[in-house]
C-alpha cells in the first residue's frame, strides 16, 4: 500500500488541517458593493443580475470568493446597512430567485459566496421596530434599547454615534423615551440581552445557510454585547464613537453560540467579523479559542501609510496578537467605508508614483500571510470619485470610494442606460475592465498574475512569514513552506535602491559568490510579471522606488 492510499491516510484533525486547510484561509476574497458593481435595469443602481453577468470576469481574474455588501430590503438611509427585512432582497437589486441563481452560478465556477449580516441594528422601518416604538408595553419594546431622557431632554448617556458623530440617542415622540443607535437615528440598536432577539437573529442566519451561502461578513459584530448599565464613557473619550470603544465580555458568549450554529451546518461555512476596534489584540480576542469568529477584519493595516516602518509595525502587531492563539490573519487595503488606498497612497505623489504605489500595494496585499480582501475596482487602480454636493448620498461622506465600476470605455461604461447613482471614478475611459484586459502590462493583469502565483505557490497560500530588516525603506519578508520559498521586497521610500540580500536568514553564506544562491525575479510590480518558466531573469539587486518584487530561487 502506498503512503497516500486513501484507506490508510492519516485522518486525524491535525493531519487534515495540514493537507486540506479551510477554504477561507487559502482564498482571496473580493468585496462587491452591489449598488456600484453593474446596473442591468437602467435605474442607475447596480443589481444582482449585474453581478451574475460578470462572474466570468471574476473567474478570469482568479479570486476565490465574493463578499456581497447588503442587498436586503432597506429604505437605504445607510445604503442598505439599515435592514428592514433580513430575509428578502430589496427590489432595487432583484429578488430571492435572482439571488439563488447568482449563488448557483457562482458555485458552478468554484466561487464561494459570503453575504453581509447586520446583527447590531435594524432599519427604523423594520416591522420589529415599528412594534417596539408603538408603546412601552408592546411585546417587542425590549427588542431595542429604550431609556428615559434626562430632565431637560438630554440623552441617557454620553455615547456618540459613528456616522455623523451626534448623540447615540434619539427621543421618540410616541412614548417620549429615547432609543439607542450607535449609527444613524434610522438604525436603532437591537437589544441582544433579550433572548428572543438572539433567537430571531439566529433564524436569519439559518435562512441564508439553508439557501447555501458559504459565510457571513458580520457587520460591527463586536457591538452585540453592551455594558448593561450603559455607563457614560470617560471624559477623555467623549466624542469617540461607541463603535471603537465597545469591547465587552458579553459579546464573546454570543459569538460562541453563533459559531456553534454555523459549524453545525455541513460544508465548511464561516463567519468573518467586522471588529472595528483599533487595537489588534482586542480584535484577536474575538477569535476566542477557535470557538468564536473564524476570521476578523483588522483595521490598523488599512489605516497604515505607504511607509515601511508603519507596515513593519502593523505586521509585527498582527503576528504578536494572532500567532499565540493560532488565529488566521486577514488583510484589507480598501473597502466601502474609507478612501481607496490608491487615493490615500497618492497624496503628495506625482501621477506615475501614485500609479506605481497602487501596483506595489497589490503585490504586498496578495503576498501577506492571511486572507486578503480585494475591494472591487482596486484591481483597476481606481481612485475615489469627486462627488459634487448635489450628488452626495452618504451622511458620513463615504461616497467617493463607492463610485460605479466602469466595465468598458463607452459613455455608459457597460451600465444600462441611465445615470449611475454616483459619478464615475476618475479616468474611467482608460481605467475600465475592457480596456485594461487588452493591456497585459496593466494593473489588472498584475493582480491576475499575482493571484495565479498565490494559487500555485504553497509558500504564498499557507507558508510561514518571516519579516526581516533589510533597509529602513524596504518592507521585506520571506514566505515559505517545505521546499517552497519566496522573498517579497517592497521599496516604500523615495529613492531607487541597491539591495543586498545577505541579511536573508536563509540565503547561503558561502564565501564564494558563485556558490551563493541567485534570486530569480518571479514578479515585479513595475515590470509586470515575468513568467519564471520562460523568461526568468536573475534579479539585479536594483529596487526602484515604489517597486515591489517577488523573488524565488
Ligand atoms: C459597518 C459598515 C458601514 C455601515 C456601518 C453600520 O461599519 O461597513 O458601511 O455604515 O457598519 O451598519
Amino acid at each position: 500500500m502506498s503512503p497516500t492510499d486513501p484507506n490508510t491516510a492519516d485522518r486525524s484533525p491535525a493531519a487534515r488541517k495540514m493537507a486540506d486547510p479551510a477554504w477561507w484561509t487559502t482564498c482571496v476574497a473580493y468585496q462587491i458593493y452591489p449598488r456600484s458593481f453593474c446596473d442591468t435595469t437602467g435605474n442607475g443602481i447596480g443589481d444582482l443580475a449585474g453581478i451574475r453577468a460578470h462572474l466570468d470576469h471574476l473567474s478570469w481574474l482568479g479570486v476565490d470568493a465574493i463578499w456581497l455588501s447588503p442587498f436586503f430590503t432597506s429604505p437605504m438611509a445607510d445604503a442598505g446597512y439599515d435592514v428592514a427585512d433580513f430575509c428578502d432582497v430589496d427590489p432595487l437589486f432583484g429578488d430571492l430567485d435572482e439571488f439563488d441563481q447568482l449563488l448557483s452560478e457562482a458555485h458552478q465556477r468554484g466561487l464561494k459566496v459570503i453575504i453581509d449580516w447586520v446583527p447590531n441594528h435594524t432599519s427604523i422601518e423594520h416591522p420589529w421596530f415599528a412594534e417596539s416604538r408603538s408603546s412601552t408595553d408592546n411585546a417587542k419594546r425590549d427588542w431595542y434599547v429604550w431609556r428615559n431622557p434626562g430632565p431637560s431632554g438630554e440623552p441617557p448617556n454620553n455615547w456618540t454615534e459613528s456616522l455623523t458623530f451626534g448623540p447615540a440617542w434619539t427621543t421618540d415622540d410616541t412614548t417620549g423615551q429615547a432609543y439607542l443607535h450607535c449609527f444613524l437615528p434610522e438604525q436603532p440598536d437591537l437589544n441582544w440581552d433579550h433572548p428572543a432577539v438572539e433567537a430571531a437573529l439566529h433564524d436569519t442566519l439559518r435562512f441564508w445557510l439553508d439557501r447555501g451561502v458559504d459565510g457571513f461578513r458580520m457587520d460591527v459584530v463586536h457591538l452585540i454585547g453592551k455594558d448593561p448599565d450603559l455607563a457614560d464613557v470617560a471624559p477623555e473619550l467623549v466624542g469617540l464613537p461607541q463603535v471603537v470603544l465597545n469591547n465587552r465580555p458579553e459579546t464573546h458568549e454570543r459569538l460562541r453560540r453563533i459559531r456553534s450554529l454555523i459549524d453545525a451546518y455541513p460544508g465548511d461555512r464561516m463567519a468573518i467579523g467586522e471588529i472595528y476596534l483599533l487595537d489588534t489584540e482586542q480584535v484577536a480576542s474575538h477569535y476566542g479559542s477557535n470557538d468564536e469568529l473564524h476570521l476578523c477584519f483588522n483595521f490598523p493595516p488599512l489605516f497604515a501609510k505607504f511607509d515601511a516602518e508603519s507596515w513593519r509595525t502593523v505586521m509585527d502587531d498582527t503576528v504578536a496578537s494572532l500567532d499565540p492563539i493560532g488565529a488566521w490573519p486577514t488583510w484589507v487595503l480598501s473597502n466601502h467605508d474609507n478612501p481607496r488606498h490608491a487615493t490615500r497612497y497618492a497624496k503628495g505623489q506625482e501621477p506615475n508614483d501614485a500609479a506605481a504605489r497602487a501596483r506595489a500595494a497589490a503585490v504586498l496585499l496578495l503576498t501577506l500571510r492571511g486572507t486578503p480582501f480585494v475591494f472591487a475596482g482596486e484591481e483597476l487602480g481606481l481612485t475615489d470619485a469627486e462627488v459634487p454636493e448635489g450628488r452626495r448620498h452618504d451622511p458620513a461622506g463615504r461616497d467617493g470610494c463607492r463610485a460605479p465600476i466602469p466595465w468598458d470605455a463607452t459613455p455608459n461604461h457597460g451600465w444600462a442606460t441611465g445615470t449611475p447613482w454616483l459619478p464615475w471614478p476618475p479616468e474611467a475611459t482608460a481605467r475600465n475592465v475592457d480596456t485594461l484586459r487588452q493591456d497585459p502590462n496593466s494593473i489588472l493583469w498584475l493582480y491576475r498574475e499575482v493571484l495565479a502565483l498565490r494559487r500555485s505557490r504553497p509558500a504564498l497560500r499557507v507558508g510561514d512569514l518571516q519579516r526581516w530588516d533589510l533597509h529602513p525603506d524596504v518592507l521585506a519578508f520571506r514566505r515559505g513552506t517545505g521546499h517552497d520559498a519566496l522573498l517579497v521586497l517592497v521599496n516604500m521610500g523615495n529613492d531607487d535602491l541597491d539591495v543586498h540580500l545577505d541579511l536573508d536568514p536563509d540565503a547561503a553564506r558561502d564565501p564564494d559568490p558563485d556558490h551563493r544562491p541567485s534570486w530569480t525575479m518571479v514578479c515585479s510590480s513595475v515590470e509586470g510579471v515575468t513568467d519564471p518558466a520562460t523568461t526568468a531573469v536573475v534579479w539585479s539587486s536594483r529596487l526602484r522606488r515604489n517597486e515591489a518584487v517577488i523573488l524565488g530561487q
